[in-house]
């Protein structure tokens, strides 16, 4: 029978968050439940104009609130990576809307975001580039044909040799590990996702299978990990040129107090952890991404 585990155990878990070390990634998770009327509203003043007027958008209580935790807990990371007060950091986007860091960091810390129903994580390594995609794997019935529609050709033959239920949970390693892979590249979904596949043949580390002309498969390090909460988690980081690889670690903070320049006191969780990853309540299905409908068929691998 297919192997139907993550490529990787649960990583370890810490409670304190450091700054990465040069062959680490670090992925903070925190829960989007925190419901502390005070913490939240010192969430709400790091908010840029342009995150206010975004915050303003949200129609619904709970996206309101993951928004905000999500630029919190953003801020509170990157934070201790950068050595610097978490309301001086400037964040800019790119032309596809990949979040960075404008200043001030003076050490190299790539980073990216992800969340789903009741969780959120962000990742960050010192490395030119990572990505990462969170989701809670659902039946869901049309889940073959989505990937008839945007895998390669590779992944759906994969797909279709697996019996029905090992082959659900393989879609979502591959969606999960697919998206991980774009936002490391910063493309968004206009990178379609028959351009490039992922291989789990060997049954160790999941590599990445794409058209030269498209990008350089070896210069990038993936991981998927399932968590006791039964989400799917993946990170794909761009290798440094040595090729040294990166050891993940899943790292929680619930709540997090973030440190502003104008406060004084440690950075860290502000209390012990009032709910675990593992307490979250069941996630709602898995919703995908608005995705191009006119996929290439040049760069299919
Ligand atoms: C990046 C993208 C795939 C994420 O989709 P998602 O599953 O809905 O959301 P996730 O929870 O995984 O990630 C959301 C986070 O990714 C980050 N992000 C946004 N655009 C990104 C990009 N181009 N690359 C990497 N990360 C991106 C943001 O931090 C965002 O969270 P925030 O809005 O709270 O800041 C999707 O938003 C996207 O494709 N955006 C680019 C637009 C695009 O390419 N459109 C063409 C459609 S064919």
């Amino acid at each position: 029978m297919a192997r139907l585990a993550p490529t990787m155990p649960d990583a370890p878990t810490k409670s304190s968050i450091v700054p990465v070390g040069e062959a680490e990634v670090d992925v903070v998770a925190a829960s989007d439940a925190i419901s502390d009327v005070e913490l939240l509203s010192r969430y709400e003043a790091l908010l840029t104009d342009d995150d206010r007027h975004r915050y303003s958008q949200q129609r619904f209580e709970e996206g309101r609130r993951r928004f905000l935790i999500t630029r919190a807990l953003a801020r509170y990371v990157l934070s201790i990576n950068c050595g610097v007060a978490s309301d001086d950091l400037v964040f800019g986007a790119d032309q596809w809307g990949k979040p960075m860091l404008l200043h001030p960091c003076e050490n190299r810390v790539a980073f990216n975001i992800a969340h789903t129903s009741g969780l959120i994580v962000v990742a960050v390594a010192r490395a030119d580039a990572i990505g990462v995609d969170i989701e809670y794997p659902s039946p869901i019935d049309e889940n073959f044909e989505i990937a008839q529609r945007f895998f390669s050709a590779k992944e759906v033959e994969a797909l279709r040799a697996l019996p029905p239920k090992v082959r659900d949970e393989r879609f979502f390693d591959y969606w999960t590990l697919k998206e991980a892979y774009v936002k490391g590249r910063g493309v968004g979904l206009s990178l379609p996702f028959n351009c490039f596949a992922i291989d789990f043949r060997d049954g160790s580390r999941p590599r990445l299978a794409v058209e030269p002309n498209v990008d350089d498969g070896r210069k990038w390090q993936l991981d998927l990990m399932s968590l006791s909460s039964g989400h799917r988690l993946a990170v794909a980081v761009e290798l440094p040129p040595s090729g040294r690889p990166f050891e993940v670690r899943l790292s929680r903070a619930v709540p997090f107090n973030v440190l502003a320049s104008e406060q004084s006191g440690e950075t860290g969780p502000s209390r012990p952890m009032a709910a675990g990853i593992e307490d979250q309540p069941a996630p709602s299905k898995a919703r995908f991404p608005q995705c191009r409908d006119d996929v290439s068929s040049d760069c299919e691998v």
